[in-house]
């Protein structure tokens, strides 16, 4: 986005957000924190996590945006004037930062993938798709290289500003990978031997959910729906004022639990009628998918098709990381601005190298059982995130002044204007709580 630019409407702004936050959070990261938590109950306490603290959260950054019409850092600043609350908008450009470092490397992967894809080299019927995995993440100057080649890409876009550009793509593209999802989907319950997958996926066992995979749903909530980093923050603030923001909180809240649920339902019973095992890994979905379509009349064609609408979904999101880190220097000059995208970007891609050779050369880097990659993730999704959230809900709570948000929260609908009372006591008390406590619980800290 340019400086001063604004959405161009309500659904522009959807779009956007809901951009922001469907990527690879629900259709690479998802069934992979599903397989590594036990599959089952982990989709339920998702959910329970993703309405009842990612969707408050998700509508305080809107507020702080909206509210201020500022980038994060500033947009602090301005709501708490001489304190120190605007290091949370640094705590957020360092937990993009970090975050679109390793999420480059998917986004490479999925660019190696359609290269293969259109030039049909991908499918071949009985190909090890593990080997061919393995082999691919495993290779440093691929690795490389094609985690550069997102990068790039990310930083034209965001240098350029090509906002509406993205919006009209938007409308036609998303639409479009939902209704491949129904394909695979469709394909993978037609399987013979499917059923054991689908009772894997959604046949809630509590008995196999671990006080890890507690915090794992935790942080997958915040992750999929980009809240915790101030990203929304950045992303509302260039909204206008008159926009309510309830229903696209939901709208985006909605989606991303249906792409979540659609990744998983594609996923599972495919894995399983196809004689895998549901490995943990960030392999999951690149060893699954060509499977699934090699399995499909014109599954070449298929598969091309998805993995360009997949890697739009993932260029989005990573379009709202670096805007965020962008947007806190750039001081609304347009310049300025593309200077900061080539700087900030080429950072991000040298921190991620490191992540990009941890299935090689960097194998032997290995501590606690994590890679580079692992420890760049764990990191950012289950400890920087949920404290960012921490923070956020805290801030509003306490800090947002009343007759500020009472003003913002006044523009939304009759029923939710009473409900403000009970939404600062929530993000006061309910919700800063349950955060601490997940944490804790996850981390072994507790001694329950
Ligand atoms: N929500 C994005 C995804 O699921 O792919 C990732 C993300 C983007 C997380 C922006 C956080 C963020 F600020």
């Amino acid at each position: 986005m340019k400086s001063g630019e604004q959405w161009t409407s309500r659904l522009g702004f959807i779009l956007a957000s809901a951009g922001s936050a469907i990527g690879l959070g629900a259709i690479w990261k998802f069934p992979n924190v599903v397989a590594t938590s036990g599959g089952g109950a982990f989709f339920l306490v998702f959910i329970l996590f993703t309405f009842g603290i990612g969707l408050p959260l998700l509508l305080a950054e809107f507020l702080i945006g909206r509210s201020t019409g500022k980038e994060a850092v500033s947009a602090y600043r301005d709501l708490a004037p001489n304190s120190r609350w605007h290091w949370v908008g640094y705590l957020g450009m360092a937990t993009c930062s970090i975050l679109l470092s390793f999420y480059s490397v998917v986004g490479g992967w999925i660019v190696l993938y359609f290269i293969r894809a259109i030039t049909g080299s991908l499918l071949t019927a009985g190909r090890d798709y593990g080997a061919l995995f393995d082999q691919t993440s495993a290779n440093p100057w691929e690795a490389v290289l094609s985690q550069g080649a997102f990068m790039l890409l990310t930083i034209v876009v965001v240098a350029r500003g090509v906002k509406q550009g993205i919006e009209k793509a938007s409308r036609i593209l998303m639409p479009g990978l939902f209704l491949l999802f129904v394909v695979l989907i469709i394909r993978s319950l037609t399987l013979p031997g499917m059923s054991e997958g689908l009772v894997y996926f959604l046949k809630p066992d509590f008995s196999r959910l671990s006080s890890e995979a507690l915090l794992y749903a935790l942080g997958q909530s915040f992750f999929c729906l980009s809240v915790g980093g101030s990203c929304m923050v950045t992303y509302s603030s260039y909204l206008q004022k008159n926009e309510p923001l309830g229903k696209p909180a939901l709208s985006v809240v909605g989606l991303n639990v249906m792409t979540s649920f659609m990744a998983g339902i594609a996923i599972f019973p495919a894995l399983f009628a196809l004689g895998m095992k549901p490995v943990e890994g960030p392999g999951l979905l690149f060893v699954t998918l060509p499977a699934v379509f090699e399995q499909l009349p014109y599954g070449s064609l298929f598969i091309t098709v998805f993995l360009a609408l997949f890697l739009f979904a993932t260029l989005t999101s990573a379009f709202s990381l670096l805007e965020i880190v962008v947007a806190a220097f750039a001081h609304g000059d347009a310049a300025r601005r593309k200077k900061m995208c080539w700087l900030f970007g080429t950072i991000i891609f040298m921190l991620g190298i490191p992540s990009a050779l941890s299935f090689g050369v960097g194998s032997d880097f290995v501590w606690l059982g994590r890679n580079v990659f692992a420890w760049a993730d764990f990191a950012v999704t289950n400890v920087m995130l949920p404290l960012g959230v921490l923070l956020i809900s805290v801030f509003v709570g306490f800090r947002f002044p009343r007759e500020r948000l009472q003003a913002e929260w006044s523009g939304e609908s009759a029923w939710a204007r009473k409900g403000l009372a009970l939404y600062v006591f929530m993000l006061r008390f309910v919700l800063p709580v349950i955060v601490v406590l997940v944490f804790m619980h996850g981390m072994n800290w507790l001694p329950i």
